[in-house]
C-alpha cells in the first residue's frame, strides 16, 4: 500500500497555529492559556530558572472549576461519564451530577481535616469515584496521588510514606477478569505501617462485607450527610495538582509532580488538536487512571472540554476478546484511544471478531505508551478504522504531562506513516542528538531531547530537586532528556525506538530494572539478581531475571520460580512478575562492578554477542567473552 493511502483529511487547516508557535513559543502558550477560565490573569507567562519552570506565574486557577463549574450553564445535563462495569453493570453521570458529587466529596475531605497542599492517596479501581476523588482534591487544593490498584501493599505503603498522605481512598474490592481483588485488605496492610494516615475512606463496590477499622469511614455514609455547596479554591497556577509515582533507573519510584495552570493548558490544547473533539463525540480511552494516560486523557482532558466519555472498569478481554468492540458498538463510540499491547492481542484473534460488530461510528483512533509495529498499525487502520479513521500515535511521558509528538487531525491533515508518531506538537521543540549533544543526520539513531520548557512539564520530583536535575537535565546541558532513542527521517517524522535506559516497558507500563532487582534480592534465598527485557509478541517486552542464589539454597528450580514470583507479586505487583528465571552462579560484571546488561540480553534472547569490543565500557574483550561463556554454561545447567 502506498503511504498516501494513510492520509485522511478531516477538513481542518489551522496553519496559523503552527506558524505562530514557531515564532515565539512563550507567546504561543500564553495565547493557548486563554482557553481556560482563570480567576486572575497571570503576571508572567514563563519564569524559567533552568531546569525549574513556573508557567503563568501570578495567575489564579482551579482544575475542578475548569472541568465542572464552567459546564453548568450549557452542559449540565450532558453525560460526562458512561460507566460500564466489568460485570456489565452501568452508571451514567451528567455534568451536573458529577459536579454535585465532587463538591460533596470536597466537603468531606475538609471535614476530615484536609487542607490546601495536603496529600491524599487514591487506591481505587476504574469507577467514577476515582475521578470524583481527584477532582474533590483539586477543588480544595489538596494534592492527589493515585496509586494503580494493581500495585502491592508494599508499593502502596512506600508511596503513602513518601508523599506523607493524610488520607487514603479505596474500595472494598475491584473486579479483574471476573475475580475479586480485595483492595481493602491491601490497604489495611499498607496503612498499618504508614504513620501519616489519619483516615481511610472506603467505597463499597463489591459489597462483600468488610471490617471497618478505627480510621475507616464508609464513602456512602459520609456522602449521605455532606453538603454540595463548596466553592473552588483560587489556587496559584504553580500550585501542585498531583504526584504520580513512576519507575526510573533507581530502586525507588520517582514522584513526578505536576502543577495546575501549565498542565491544564497543555491538556486543553492537545486534547483539542489531537482528537479534534466535537460536542457530539463519544470518547473512549482504555487507560487505567492509575497511569498518566488516565490522568491526562480520562480525568482531565475530556472534562476540560465538556466531552462525553466511556469509562470501563475491567480487563479488555473479559468475558472475551470482543469486549472492546462490544462497548464501541453499544455506546456508538466515535474516538478510541488504546495501547499497542491491546491491539496486538486483539489482532492475534483475527479479523472476524471485530468484523462482526458495527464499528461504523468510529471516526478517529489513537495509540499510546509504546512503539506500535507497522503491521499492527495497518490492522488498526484497515480492520478497526475501515480505512476512514486517522490514527494518532501519541508519544509522551508521565513527566511531559501531555502529548509531545503526534499527528493532530484537529488542526491539520498529515500523511501518516505506520510506526511513526509523526511530528512534535506546536510550541515544543524536539530533536535527535548524539552523545556530544549535536543534532544527528536524518535517518541516524540518537537520543530524543526536548529543547525548551513546555507547559505540561513536571515541576520537579517530589521532595528531590537534585534528582530531578540529575535524571532529566544533566545528560545534555539545558535540554530535557526523556530516555528514549529515536530517528528523525528526511521528512522530519520521528520514529521512537524504545528506552535508552534501564526502564522496561511491559504492556506499556514502566518498570524499573533496579526496583525489580531489589525486590528479588529481598527474598532470603537470593544473593544477587539482574533483570532485562526480551521482545514479546503481545506485551512488547517481557522480563527475564538472572538470579544468583545464596549458598546452601536447596529448593528445586520450579519451587524457586514460584517463591520468587510471589516475592515480586507482593513487593511490586503482578505486572512485574518475570516470565523466566535463570539461576546462575554469578552475574557478568565489569571490573568496576557494573553488570554487563547487553550480555544478559544476548543470552536471554538466545543470541550470539557479536562484536564484544563495543559491548561494555571498561571491560576487556577477553573478559566479556569468558563472562559470556560462563554465563551461557550456567544458564544451560539451570535449564536442565
Ligand atoms: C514510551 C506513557 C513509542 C516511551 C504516556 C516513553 C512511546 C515512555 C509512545 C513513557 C509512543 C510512550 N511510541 N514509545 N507513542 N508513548 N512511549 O511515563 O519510551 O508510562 O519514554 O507514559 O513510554 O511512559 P509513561
Amino acid at each position: 500500500m502506498e503511504s498516501e493511502d494513510f492520509e485522511i483529511n478531516l477538513g481542518n487547516s489551522f496553519t496559523d497555529i503552527r506558524k505562530s508557535s514557531q515564532e515565539d513559543f512563550i507567546e504561543f502558550w500564553d495565547n493557548q492559556a486563554n482557553s481556560l477560565t482563570w480567576f486572575k490573569h497571570w503576571d508572567n507567562t514563563l519564569n524559567w530558572n533552568p531546569p525549574f519552570a513556573k508557567w503563568f506565574e501570578g495567575g489564579l486557577i482551579n482544575a475542578s472549576y475548569n472541568t465542572l463549574d464552567i459546564h453548568q450553564k450549557d452542559k449540565s445535563s450532558k453525560i460526562a461519564i458512561f460507566w460500564e462495569g466489568e460485570d456489565e453493570s452501568q452508571r451514567t453521570l451528567s455534568y451536573s451530577q458529577l459536579f454535585s458529587e465532587v463538591k460533596k466529596f470536597s466537603n468531606i475531605l475538609k471535614s476530615l481535616g484536609v487542607k490546601k497542599g495536603d496529600r491524599v492517596t487514591i487506591y481505587l479501581p476504574m469507577i467514577p469515584e476515582i475521578i470524583i476523588s481527584m477532582l474533590g482534591c483539586a477543588r480544595i487544593g489538596a494534592i492527589h496521588t493515585v496509586v494503580f490498584s494493581g500495585f502491592s501493599s508494599s508499593s502502596l505503603k512506600d508511596r503513602i510514606e513518601d508523599s506523607k498522605s493524610k488520607i487514603v481512598i479505596t474500595a472494598d474490592g475491584g473486579f479483574r477478569k471476573g475475580k475479586i481483588i480485595k483492595l481493602k485488605d491491601i490497604v489495611d496492610d499498607a496503612v498499618s505501617e504508614a504513620n501519616s494516615v489519619e483516615h481511610v475512606i472506603v467505597f463499597e463496590r463489591i459489597k462483600n462485607g468488610i471490617t471497618l477499622n478505627e480510621k475507616d469511614h464508609l464513602w456512602s455514609e459520609l456522602m449521605e450527610n455532606a453538603s454540595d455547596d463548596c466553592d473552588a479554591e483560587q489556587l496559584e497556577s504553580t500550585h501542585p495538582l498531583y504526584i504520580l509515582y513512576t519507575s526510573g533507573t533507581t530502586g525507588k519510584p520517582k514522584g513526578v509532580l505536576h502543577g495546575t495552570g501549565g498542565y491544564l493548558t497543555h491538556l486543553h490544547s492537545t486534547y483539542k488538536w489531537a482528537f479534534d473533539i466535537k460536542d457530539s463525540d463519544i470518547y473512549f480511552c482504555t487507560a487505567d487512571i492509575g497511569w498518566v494516560t488516565g490522568h491526562s486523557y480520562v480525568a482531565y482532558g475530556p472534562l476540560l472540554h465538556g466531552a462525553t466519555q466511556i469509562m470501563y472498569e475491567g480487563a479488555p478481554d473479559f468475558p472475551d476478546i470482543s469486549r472492546m468492540w462490544n462497548i464501541i458498538q453499544k455506546y456508538n463510540v466515535t474516538i478510541f484511544y488504546t495501547t499497542p499491547t491491546a491491539l496486538r492481542m486483539f489482532m492475534k484473534f483475527g479479523d472476524d471478531i471485530p468484523n462482526s460488530f458495527n464499528l461504523s461510528t468510529l471516526r478517529l483512533l489513537g495509540t499510546v505508551g509504546e512503539p506500535i509495529n507497522p503491521e499492527v498499525w495497518k490492522w488498526y487502520f484497515n480492520i478497526i478504522g475501515k480505512k476512514h479513521c486517522p490514527i494518532i500515535d501519541t508519544w509522551w511521558q508521565t513527566e511531559t504531562g501531555g502529548m509531545m509528538i503526534s499527528s493532530l487531525p484537529g488542526i491539520e491533515s498529515n500523511i501518516l506513516k505506520p510506526g511513526s508518531a509523526t511530528k512534535p506538537i506546536p510550541g515544543v521543540s524536539i530533536s535527535v542528538i548524539d552523545d556530544d549533544g549535536n543534532d544527528v543526520d536524518s535517518g541516524t539513531k540518537g537520543s530524543l531531547i526536548i529543547k525548551n520548557p513546555w507547559p505540561g512539564m513536571l515541576m520537579t520530583l517530589w521532595g528531590d530537586d537534585e534528582k530531578y536535575k540529575n535524571v532529566y537535565w544533566s545528560k545534555f546541558e539545558n535540554m530535557y532528556y526523556p530516555g528514549d532513542y529515536a530517528i528523525r527521517d528526511s521528512d522530519g517524522y520521528f520514529w521512537l525506538l524504545g528506552r535508552s535506559d534501564d526502564v522496561l516497558k511491559i504492556a506499556g507500563h514502566r518498570i524499573g530494572t533496579a526496583e525489580l532487582e531489589s525486590s528479588l534480592v529481598s527474598n532470603d534465598n537470593v544473593a544477587e539478581s539482574a533483570v532485562c527485557g526480551i521482545p514479546d509478541e503481545i506485551k512488547g517486552e517481557s522480563i527475564i531475571a538472572f538470579v544468583v542464589l545464596k549458598d546452601g539454597v536447596e529448593y528445586s528450580n520450579e519451587k524457586l520460580n514460584d517463591i520468587l514470583k510471589d516475592t515480586v507479586r507482593n513487593s511490586v505487583g503482578a505486572i512485574a512478575i518475570p516470565k523466566e528465571f535463570y539461576f546462575v552462579s554469578k552475574l557478568p560484571k565489569t571490573r568496576s562492578g557494573k553488570i554487563m546488561r547487553r550480555l544478559l540480553k544476548a543470552i536471554a534472547n538466545k543470541e550470539k554477542i557479536g562484536d564484544v569490543s563495543t559491548l561494555e565500557d571498561g571491560a576487556a574483550v577477553t573478559e566479556v567473552q569468558s563472562a559470556f561463556e560462563e554465563l551461557q554454561k550456567s544458564v544451560n545447567a539451570s535449564d536442565r
